[in-house]
């Protein structure tokens, strides 16, 4: 194994696991990931952070999705440790294995920073969404400042090598609302003790339209 790929493989799901820990991100997590209900599926799921937020007594399947095998390994430990049955699966929210409607609600945590088309995977879950059905998101994106996209675009190109190809130059709300969702954005700031080029923040929930 070639350095990049064990770096890719062991070095970034740990990296991930803690930045993605923050108390910052956690409190995020906290106000988006217990509003899923009915038959749930997480695009990127890997790290299994959010198991712990999900309401048991809301919830009534999940399932999960993330390349990494280290990363799904993790949660895997999480999905034990919550006690509940969960079908996680190696995949990319590209191209999603469930048939169309299948689902109440989509959950997605800082992952359409990192998948390699933001169209396609938002394509994928508006498909496998039942008509009505919910995308609550919570994501770091394209500051609205300026002077901030210009940190964003001159760091993106180094930060994507070392993060596991996260972006740092994406919008958030126009993607999710272009690929056919209607979008209730419950919070958007750049979060606090974080910085700025990696510290916007917007979250909300995201209704199927049409
Ligand atoms: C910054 S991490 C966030 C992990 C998790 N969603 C969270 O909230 O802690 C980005 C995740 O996106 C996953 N990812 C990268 N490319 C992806 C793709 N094409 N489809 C689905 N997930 C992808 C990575 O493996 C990683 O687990």
């Amino acid at each position: 194994m070639g350095l990049g790929k064990w770096y890719e493989e062991h070095v970034v799901p740990r990296f991930i696991q803690c930045a993605c820990s923050s108390p910052v991100i956690m409190q995020l997590r906290e106000k988006v990931v217990p509003l899923a209900s009915g038959k749930v599926f997480e695009i990127g799921c890997g790290g299994g952070i959010n198991q712990q937020f999900y309401d048991a007594g809301k919830v009534t399947s999940f399932s999960g999705m993330d390349p990494s095998a280290k990363g799904l390994e993790f949660t895997r430990e999480a999905v034990a440790a919550k006690g509940w049955q969960a079908d996680v699966r190696q995949g990319f929210g590209e191209a999603i294995p469930f048939p169309d409607e299948s689902f109440d609600c989509v959950v997605c945590t800082f992952t359409l920073c990192s998948v390699e088309s933001q169209a396609q995977t938002l394509k994928e879950l508006r498909r496998i969404l039942k008509p009505g059905g919910r995308l609550l998101y919570a994501e770091h994106g394209k500051a609205p400042d300026a002077s901030v996209q210009k940190w964003q675009n001159r760091i993106e190109p180094v930060w994507k090598r070392l993060a596991g190809g996260c972006h740092l130059t994406r919008p958030i709300g126009s993607p999710i609302a272009d690929a056919g969702f209607q979008l209730h954005v419950l919070g958007q700031r750049y979060a606090p003790k974080t910085p700025k080029f990696a510290g916007w923040m917007e979250w909300g929930e995201a209704v199927k339209a049409g």
